[in-house]
């Protein structure tokens, strides 16, 4: 994604003609970083070949999965209807994991029919209606359990979800009890611990301690794990604030944890796949002059975006035609949608915008179009594919006729 001749282009397509084609807000990936991301990620971790399981809950486009597949992803799933989806779009059982704290008779009658690789309970309960079903179907089900290893992943609080007040997984005592309970099932096969500390996490130190008390907890529980699964949360970069993992460190400690366990690693990554591969594009409505500040009323709202409201997260905006002109401006770019929070971000040295002007939001790949809903009855955007010249589209802009 760069400018060509100053006119923002995703691979040889320009945005522009994407806009007057199919009109605007417009979700639009680039098939070229999904690649590169997902073979950067395979080898940063090359030396011992983990099983990386996509987090459809970043993005569940059915088109995009069948790429995420073709380029040799499993799937994590934590809902039914991604479940479907990850299967619809030919992702092998043997790939997929079923994470989640309150998965319902329906959702693991379902898993267990597929025979899914995993379901990773968290919670005793969980791990009970599990035997429960299994006895049934007089099956074996595959399970991990998951640990809350009590460590602060120094991420956006609402995204950490590895400390102990979470819901999340299970405390030390409580996991080494279900590990002991499990052992005795004979409808149950304990196969994997998993994690997932939290989102967005661009320090290696949270990692590295989550990986001493796997280790810690491993030796106490006395069992030996055929997978272990440190779900996702590698952080991107969304601006020149961000830090950035550092990948070769997190490589590092994950080889030294395996010196002393002969585990599979499973992964669970979402947004550092998908993240940067998406752009919206969008339209200025309107312009409004006050004293401070210009607003600039975009076609795209919280409905479309939700993750500044929810969670005050920038995501950097661009001009989809660049200007040579020196003149720039204090622009608050907002929506259309009747709540404060829905605005995006303010740019002190915005080039000078007209109404009717394009411009992108950048890096929305992941809980972008997924965090995405029909508040003030809007339908949903078009999603398009870029691959070289090709445009795909991937799913239909909704129509009003849908939602009325
Ligand atoms: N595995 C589990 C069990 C998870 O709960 C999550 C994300 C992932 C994997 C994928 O994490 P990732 O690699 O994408 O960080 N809506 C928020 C993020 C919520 C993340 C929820 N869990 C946002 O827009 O920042």
């Amino acid at each position: 994604m760069k400018y060509l001749n100053k006119s923002f282009s995703v691979e040889n397509v320009r945005v522009e003609y994407l806009a007057k084609k199919f009109g605007t807000p417009i979700y639009c990936y680039s098939y070229k970083k999904l690649k590169k991301n997902i073979i950067k990620f395979k080898n940063n971790f090359k030396s011992f070949n983990p099983l990386i399981c996509f987090s459809v809950k970043s993005n569940a486009n059915l088109n995009l999965l069948r790429e995420i597949r073709k380029l040799g992803c499993g799937a994590d799933v934590v809902s039914i209807g991604e479940l479907m989806i990850a299967l619809k779009a030919g992702i092998s059982v043997k790939k997929i994991v079923f994470s989640g704290v309150g998965k319902t008779t329906r959702e693991l009658d379902y898993a267990i029919n597929k025979n899914i690789l995993l379901i990773n309970a968290e919670s005793k309960s969980e791990v009970i209606e599990i035997e429960k079903i299994a006895k049934s179907k007089k099956k074996i089900v595959n399970i991990g359990i998951r640990l809350n290893p009590n460590t602060d992943a120094k991420t956006i609080n609402q995204i950490s979800t590895g400390k102990k007040e979470d819901k999340f997984g299970l405390t030390e005592k409580n996991f080494i009890e279900l590990v002991k309970y499990s052992k005795n099932s004979k409808y149950i096969n304990l196969k994997c611990l998993s994690v997932h500390i939290g989102s967005q996490i661009v320090n290696n130190l949270p990692y590295e301690k989550m990986l001493k008390v796997i280790d810690k907890i491993i030796k106490k529980s006395n069992q030996i794990f055929e997978f272990i699964d440190l779900g996702g949360g590698i952080g991107i970069v969304y601006n020149n604030k961000t830090k950035k993992l550092n990948y070769k460190k997190y490589n590092i400690s994950i080889k030294k944890f395996l010196k002393n366990h002969n585990s599979k690693i499973i992964f669970e990554p979402g947004r550092s796949i998908i993240g940067d591969t998406g752009i919206i594009i969008s339209k200025v409505i309107y312009i409004k002059k006050t004293k401070d500040k210009d607003f600039i009323i975009l076609d795209c709202g919280m409905n479309d975006l939700m993750r500044p409201a929810l969670y005050g997260s920038n995501h950097r905006i661009i001009p989809v035609i660049k200007k040579n002109s020196n003149s720039k401006k204090t622009y608050e770019f907002v929506g259309p949608i009747c709540e404060s929070t829905d605005k995006f971000l303010t740019s002190k040295n915005f080039q000078k915008l007209k109404e009717k002007d394009l411009i992108i939001i950048c890096d929305v790949g992941a809980y972008g179009m997924s965090l995405s809903s029909n508040y003030n009855v809007r339908p949903k955007p078009i999603e398009i594919l870029i691959k070289g010249s090709k445009i795909n589209i991937i799913k239909k802009r909704q129509k009003l006729i849908d939602l009325i």
